[in-house]
């Protein structure tokens, strides 16, 4: 065990049954590992991010999210173009550095009314960064060239035959396209995976890992899986907290320099979940900037915690929570460096 994690913060890189060896450890060395390495390259500043979740609607069917298109259950929003513009500026008038706009997969917003969007906020000083599925290269390089400076989207997992599973009428090598399309734009490149998921085993969480470190992801954004009531995984079993942090904490071992969240899915499960995941190799936080009208209606999983961030003092409560963990909120963009 020791062996192993010399290895890690010597190398960077593990074999695959290193990782499981890792998956299957207590953890509290790896975690107290993962924080220094993490103290050593990205140094002590949390990065925020304002998250706004412009759209609920989408065309997806994945078997775990609360807005896919099967749930009739829950009531759709759309916010118009300039609603989500204002907002963007709302969010830098209080400090942040980065917006995330986040949606559905909507058909409204195409590559047209996106672009219009974009441009407006990057009149900003802001880092923008794009969640909203997959698209097109034609439409990923319209983004780029509006202004767009990242994107996240998640491989979910990367074991093909539970990807199928669990994303009906979806396909894993478009998937891959997509994010293969977007590291050759350049944009900074987030994905991630959900932790947990019924029929998911060990090897491969192993696996995502490798491919995590294989793609150079510059960013990776991890949680546990939720079972959501109005979904057809209702009454599976939810991902544990402490799997979910060890899958973190080893992405930080192999990828020292990225930008890792500490997820709104950690502290739905565990009320410090937050700041344990910052203290286990995590340095970015994603505070909800959306007005709260929407927000309860943005719901990917039950009871989706997190802190409100529509609140002009927001950035300097963030900041004193930080303090307690010997932590401060950055004043930069918080781009990854590149080693
Ligand atoms: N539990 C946890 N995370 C979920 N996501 C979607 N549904 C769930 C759920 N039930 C995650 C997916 C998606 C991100 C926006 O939210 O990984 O990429």
């Amino acid at each position: 065990m020791d062996k192993l994690l010399t290895k890690a913060q010597e190398t960077h890189n593990l074999s695959k049954s290193e990782i499981i060896e890792l998956l299957n450890s207590d953890g509290s060395d790896l975690f107290y590992l993962a924080d220094e390495i993490r103290e050593k390259y990205v140094g002590n500043e949390v990065h925020l991010r304002g998250l706004i979740e412009f759209s609920n609607i989408c065309k997806c069917t994945c078997k775990y999210c609360g807005i896919r298109c099967s749930n009739k259950k829950i009531q759709r929003y759309r916010m118009l173009p300039d609603d989500i513009i204002n907002l963007a500026g709302k969010a830098y008038d209080t400090g942040f550095k980065t917006v995330v706009l986040q949606s559905g997969e909507d058909s409204y917003y195409t590559r047209n009314v996106m672009c219009d969007i974009i441009k407006e906020i990057k009149k900003l000083d802001i880092a923008l960064t794009l969640s909203i599925g997959e698209r097109s290269y034609e439409d990923y390089k319209a983004f780029k060239d509006a202004g767009a400076d990242r994107y996240l989207l998640r491989i979910e997992t990367t074991d093909r035959n539970l990807y199928k599973t669990l994303h009906p009428n979806m396909d894993f090598d478009n998937r891959l396209r997509c994010l293969k399309d977007l590291k050759s734009l350049g944009y900074e490149t987030g994905t991630g995976c959900l932790v947990g998921l019924p029929g998911q085993s060990i090897e491969s969480l192993a696996d995502d890992i490798i491919f995590f470190k294989s793609m150079n992801a510059d960013m990776i954004g991890l949680g546990p899986f939720l079972p959501h009531p109005q979904t057809p995984l209702k009454d599976c079993a939810a991902g544990s907290f402490d799997l979910a942090l060890k899958v973190m904490a080893i992405t930080r071992l192999l990828l020292p320099d990225i930008n890792i969240p500490a997820t709104t899915a950690m502290e739905t499960i565990n009320p410090d979940g937050r700041l344990i995941a910052l203290k286990s190799g995590a340095n970015v936080f994603m505070p909800n900037v959306t007005d709260r009208v929407y927000t309860s209606k943005y719901e990917i999983y039950p009871n989706k915690s997190g802190i409100d961030a529509t609140q002009n003092d927001i950035i300097s409560e963030i900041e004193q929570k930080l303090q307690t963990i010997g932590r401060m909120v950055s004043y930069t963009k918080g781009c990854r460096k590149q080693i």
